[in-house]
């Protein structure tokens, strides 16, 4: 089985995987990653994503062969230096941008790829960028707010 080596938050890790092994995959079961989640088996949902050389990409939708060498950032090292909370997984917590947590994972990646790029986004863009992201729990106003907050942006005019 081939070997896959990436450097996964800062850290070096392999895994042999097979060739039809999904990103996904190899980050749950073979490097024990469990933070990034399975909520579909139609590429939909967005529990599964991850960063890739610091592009947001569905892990269910990459081979871990594709990666091989890559860059991956998962939920897993999103946190501080110290183990707090990072000012967006912060702003989940305080507008109740979650419930059961399953689609937060692959919210707060998303969230971070957007803030990246567009570091004060509208709460159209906000909407518009989480088209590929899913929850079952919240309805979507609380997650919006959490990512307008983390963007250092008034929540006080949207409903909470
Ligand atoms: S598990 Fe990847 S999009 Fe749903
Ligand atoms: S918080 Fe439950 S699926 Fe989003």
């Amino acid at each position: 089985m081939p070997t896959v080596t990436m450097n996964i938050n800062g850290r070096q890790m392999s895994a042999n995987v097979e060739n039809r092994t999904l990103l996904v995959a190899a980050l749950r079961e073979d490097l024990n990653l469990t933070g990034t989640h399975v909520g579909c088996d139609t590429s939909q949902c967005g529990a599964c994503l991850v960063h890739v050389n610091g592009k947001a990409v569905k892990s269910c939708t990459m081979l871990a062969v594709e990666a091989d060498g890559a860059d991956v950032d998962t939920i897993e090292g999103q946190a501080n230096a110290d183990g707090s909370l990072n000012v967006i997984q912060q702003a989940f917590q305080d507008h109740h941008g979650l419930q059961c947590g399953f689609c937060t994972p692959g919210m707060v990646m998303s969230a971070a790829a957007l803030l990246k790029e567009n570091p004060k986004p509208t709460e159209a863009e906000i909407r518009n960028h989480l088209e590929g992201n899913i929850c079952r729990c919240t309805g979507y106003q609380g997650i919006v707010n959490a990512i307008m907050a983390a963007s250092g942006q008034s929540v006080a005019m949207a409903a909470e």
